[in-house]
């Protein structure tokens, strides 16, 4: 009697491994769209403000993935479930702020993404925790951090944005 009942345990797991794995496989089948859109250079942010080396280097490395289109996607981004969870962190990143467009956006919100982007450094929710675990670029030190925030501090106080 419990002899089969172990046998039914084992088939049912068997059946649940054989589903999943099938699911996973289909998953593999749904791709996400890494296709960057050309880079306008005379909008593009580091090129419009003709930033220095050391800070550009510091937003292209914590920031441009998720907020231009010189998006450079990892390995574990081409296997779904997590390519989903990616991308779509791209859209929504893209969405708020594009570096890659910043000269079509006007006075107004160029300052207030200023502005959020200073708050969002210091208080350390940019760049997003769960990305610089893999990025170490893009985990900048309280030195790093400091020399970004003075940047766009400058270009808000001097109204050159
Ligand atoms: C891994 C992707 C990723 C990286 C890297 C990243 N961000 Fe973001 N960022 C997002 C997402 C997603 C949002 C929108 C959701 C949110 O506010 O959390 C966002 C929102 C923002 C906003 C808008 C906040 C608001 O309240 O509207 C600013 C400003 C910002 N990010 C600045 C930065 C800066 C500056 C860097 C680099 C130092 C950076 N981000 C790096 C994904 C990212």
């Amino acid at each position: 009697m419990k002899y089969y009942r172990r046998r039914d345990k084992m088939k049912t797991f068997k059946k649940i491994l054989f589903w999943s794995l099938l699911g996973f496989a289909l998953m593999q089948f749904i791709p996400t769209d890494k296709v960057n859109k050309p880079v306008d250079h005379k909008a593009n942010f580091v090129d419009a403000k003709n930033t220095p080396d050391k800070i550009r280097g510091l937003v292209k490395g914590a920031c441009y993935d998720c907020h231009s289109n010189e998006t450079v996607y990892p390995k574990y981004a081409y296997i779904a479930p997590i390519s989903w969870s990616v991308k779509s962190h791209i859209n929504e990143g893209r969405e708020h702020l594009n570096f890659s467009v910043w000269e079509t956006y006007n006075k107004d919100l160029k300052k207030s993404m200023l502005s959020e982007a200073i708050e969002t450094i210091q208080n350390k929710t940019m760049p997003m925790p769960g990305y610089i675990v893999y990025h170490k670029e893009a985990n900048l030190s309280d030195a790093e951090r400091t020399l970004l925030i003075k940047y766009f501090e400058e270009m808000l106080k001097s109204g050159t944005y």
